[in-house]
């Protein structure tokens, strides 16, 4: 039995890690649509992990014999003026969701919710790289600035982030199936 309260942040969170997996796939095509491939592949390969962290949820929902609810997704932003632009929200995104989970953290405790405590410890962690990774990139992008020539390095470099096995959304698995 998962807390009542608990249990509707939790479905919030569903809903929050699945609205990440969109705006990253929004940057995608952003990215794509100005030739820069390694940034819309590095994103395709985040938006996977976003995927994984809402399923983190909805298992540990069913597991505990709870409803899952599927909610109403946010209308998100879909344009950006620069692939700097687009980092800073990524970075922005990422502190909004893990003041989201610290929110869920201090919720779980207060109602006594012990059996919380390892996922959301895992998502308080996982939350550390997910910012260093965002604020990292969106530096990088800063610090080449008007340079073509190193904006195309670093979208080099981050065309090389790997999927993790068996990604869906690796478009080599279902080029392949489709062949
Ligand atoms: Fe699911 Fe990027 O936090």
């Amino acid at each position: 039995m998962i807390p009542a309260k608990v249990r509707a942040a939790m479905n919030e969170q569903i809903k929050h890690e699945m609205e990440s997996f969109y705006i990253y796939h929004s940057m995608v095509a952003y990215f794509a649509a100005q030739n820069l491939d390694g940034m819309a592949h590095w994103m395709r390969c985040q938006a996977h992990e976003e995927m994984v962290h809402a399923m983190k949820f909805f298992d540990h929902i069913l597991e505990r014999g709870e409803k899952v609810e599927l909610l109403d997704l946010r209308q998100l932003k879909t344009e950006w003026s620069s692939p700097l632009e687009a980092w800073q929200d990524a970075l922005e995104h990422e502190k909004f969701i893990t003041g989201k989970i610290h929110d869920l953290t201090k919720l779980a405790r207060d109602e006594d919710d012990f059996q919380a405590e390892p996922m959301l410890a895992w998502f308080n962690t996982e939350q550390i790289e997910e910012e260093a990774n965002a604020d990292r990139i969106a530096s990088q992008v800063e610090m080449v600035g008007e340079n073509k020539q190193g904006l195309l390095m670093l979208d080099k470099e981050l065309a090389a982030r790997v999927f993790p096995a068996g990604s869906p959304l690796d478009p080599a698995a279902y080029t392949a199936a489709s062949a």
